[in-house]
């Protein structure tokens, strides 16, 4: 869904005009060996298709010409001229005049609005735009494969009626394992799975909150669990951002009788913050002490660029608190895979607000989560590098924009930049007519309003896209601070 609530499935803007292409040698690096029994010329052929639906050739790659190719391969020249032949007739690639032959996803890449944000009133939406209001990557290098994977798993479970309310067992046991590997004890019968970590959020509260319970988010935060959060009809209470304040959110805490602090200790999201270990202690103690259910969102928190943080995951400080966990950051939000980990006492009231809300995720794509657990899980190396060169593209706003200066994140997927005037709706509003889709500050703010020197620019999307964002948000920029 586009801001507003409109639902977009728009071709992607994504690279048009821009210069991306895969060297021989890096092709073929990537393709299968050869085998026996097959002509040369399909094998070349299916081993690039492969990589496209894999998603590890992007659409509008340039390919090597047919001479770098067949130095590379050790083929002959007619086994790259037929392999690029069925492969243009096939739709999975062109020829482009002064381009040789480009990379070609048949029928064109389709967006989706990666994280729908309740902005302002449907409006039509520039497909054309880069889309900077979603902090989600594409799916990760190698997905089509565990779908293959999992679609040959199904035999095992058309036979049954196919609901799985509480998840399929080896998905839970998977991520129970994980969370044991991460220092925190878990049993697969304390883990629901459900239909991404924003359900999650919403079984959890329905579960445990009645109207009006006053539940503790730190602000800026993420926007969809706010409205979550408002329409389970609690009394959302701001507090500052953790390392910033500690004391203060100790005093909240006590002041409004928090029922409930929805936490985001890895990764923030819009900050990028992670908790230190004693920040972790200092909050289990507070929720300890005021009989707060801790509600812990870990979205983010294998998102990891730089280092992997030297801190514990909050269960291992809080052991009553309530986890969720969500597949679409590490792996693709197409999944619609998130978790739920409770302590025992509070499983079973979640699992059954779960099915006042549906009856469980589909099978074939906990398989597909399954088997990507199963095969170490995480963020692949190619998701982290394409992520890291989109921040580095991004951070150029720094140097593009007089005054803008951005704490750099060393993971999670957003920088949170400060602006040196606070015109951040001004500047949405402008950048939009410069065909960059932004979300602005005081949409993160718990109480809807202020943040307006605060903007937020995710890098999951390809670093030449982040790089043309750059150009037209310093554009936009220049034009709303020269309007003052
Ligand atoms: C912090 C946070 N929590 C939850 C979600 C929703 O995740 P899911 O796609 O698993 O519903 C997001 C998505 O961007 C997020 O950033």
């Amino acid at each position: 869904m586009a801001p507003g609530g409109l639902v977009r499935s728009s071709h992607c803007a994504q690279s048009g005009g821009m210069d991306r292409r895969i060297s021989a040698r890096r092709l073929g690096e990537l393709l299968d060996d050869r085998g026996a029994g097959r002509p040369a010329y399909q094998w070349l052929a299916d081993g690039v298709r492969q990589l496209v639906a894999d998603g590890r050739l992007l659409h509008d790659t340039r390919l090597p010409s047919e001479r770098e190719l067949v130095g590379e391969l050790g083929v002959s020249r007619t086994t790259v001229t037929r392999a690029y032949g069925v492969l243009r007739d096939r739709g999975f690639a062109s020829a482009r005049q002064g381009s040789g032959t480009v990379v070609q996803v048949p029928g064109g890449p389709v967006a989706g609005g990666g994280e729908p944000l309740p902005t302002g009133p449907v409006q039509p939406i520039d497909v054309d735009a880069i889309d900077l209001t979603c902090s989600a990557p594409p799916a990760a290098p190698g997905l089509a494969s565990a779908y293959a994977r999992a679609v040959e798993r199904m035999p095992s479970f058309v036979a049954g009626a196919g609901y799985f309310p509480l998840g399929i067992s080896e998905l839970r046991e998977a991520i129970a394992d994980r969370f044991v590997a991460r220092g925190v004890p878990t049993d697969p019968d304390q883990v629901i799975v459900t239909t991404g970590a924003l359900a999650a959020l919403a079984a959890v509260f329905r579960a445990v909150l009645r109207r009006g319970d006053p539940v503790v988010v730190e602000s800026p935060t993420y926007p969809n669990a706010l409205s979550t959060l408002q329409h389970a009809g609690a009394r959302v209470v701001g507090a500052p951002l953790i390392p910033a304040d500690r004391d203060e959110v100790t005093a909240v805490h006590r002041r409004v009788g928090a029922r409930m602090m929805l936490a985001m200790p890895d990764f923030h999201n819009p900050t990028g913050l992670v908790w230190s270990e004693s920040d972790r202690d200092r909050v289990a103690r507070v929720w300890r002490e005021a009989g707060a259910i801790g509600l812990v969102d870990e979205t983010m928190s294998e998102t990891w660029l730089d280092a992997e943080p030297d801190v514990r995951p909050m269960a291992a400080h809080a052991p009553d608190c309530v986890t969720v966990g969500s597949a679409s950051k590490t792996l693709w939000g197409g999944l619609r895979i998130g978790w739920i980990r409770a302590p025992h006492a509070l499983i079973g009231a979640i699992a059954r607000a779960r099915t006042s809300l549906d009856l469980g995720a589909p099978v074939l794509e906990q398989l597909v989560v399954a088997d990507q657990l199963e095969r170490g899980g995480g963020l692949s190396a190619e998701s982290r590098r394409r992520l890291i060169a989109a921040r580095a593209a991004l951070l150029r706003l720094g140097e593009r924009c007089p005054g803008w200066e951005v704490d750099t994140p060393s993971g999670g997927l957003n920088l949170w930049w400060r602006l040196p005037q606070p015109r951040s709706t001004a500047l949405v509003a402008v950048a939009e007519r410069h065909g960059v889709l932004l979300a602005p500050g005081s949409l993160f703010a718990v109480d809807g309003a202020g943040l307006e020197a605060r903007v937020r620019t995710p890098y999951a999307v390809d670093e030449l896209v982040a790089a043309e964002a750059v150009d037209r948000i310093a554009a936009a920029w220049a034009q709303v601070s020269s309007a003052q």
